[in-house]
């Protein structure tokens, strides 16, 4: 009886050790898409819409500053306009403000602020967060990638 004890515990002993060596190995960083959307809502929907289908409070038609005329971009409608895929360098660049819409402002003064410029000096949180965003704009494209 003693021996069977002692082989139970060591199998038992055993599995946990295999177990504890095989510890998945950690995934690399994942979109956080609800951090992505929060950072959207704080700096993006204010023209390009709570739905993100271009028509944010700041977006006046009538408007005397020409960059208020410019209707922003649907960014739903992303992939549907880029054959199915989504363009996510060009999110990306615009986000990092390299694309030059003049609308987004100047990459020294864009028009969401400093948020995303002043991280420049942090890359992995800067990267973090466009990343983030990038992910949340994905998500919402009306035509799924396949
Ligand atoms: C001050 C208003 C404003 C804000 C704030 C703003 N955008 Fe825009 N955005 C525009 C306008 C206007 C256009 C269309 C420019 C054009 O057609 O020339 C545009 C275009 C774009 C495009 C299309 C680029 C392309 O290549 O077609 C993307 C992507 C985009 N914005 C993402 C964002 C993201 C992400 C944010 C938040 C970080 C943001 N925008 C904040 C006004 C804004």
């Amino acid at each position: 009886m003693r021996c069977v004890k002692w082989a139970i515990l060591a199998v038992t002993f055993g599995t946990g050790l295999v177990a504890f060596g095989q510890t998945p190995a950690r995934p690399g960083p994942k979109a956080n898409i609800a951090a992505g959307k929060e950072l959207y809502h704080e700096h993006c929907s204010v023209c390009h819409g709570v739905e993100a289908k271009g028509n944010g409070s700041m977006y006046d038609p009538e408007s005397s500053e020409p960059e208020r005329r410019v209707p922003p971009t649907d960014l739903t409608a992303l992939s549907e306009r880029n054959a199915g895929k989504f363009p996510a360098d060009r999110v990306r660049n615009a986000i990092y403000n390299k694309g030059r819409i003049p609308a987004h402002g100047t990459p020294e003064m864009p028009a969401w602020g400093d948020v995303f410029y002043s991280l420049k000096s942090n890359p992995k949180v800067l990267e973090k967060r466009v990343r983030d965003l990038t992910a949340y704009i994905e998500s919402i494209q009306t035509t799924k990638k396949e």
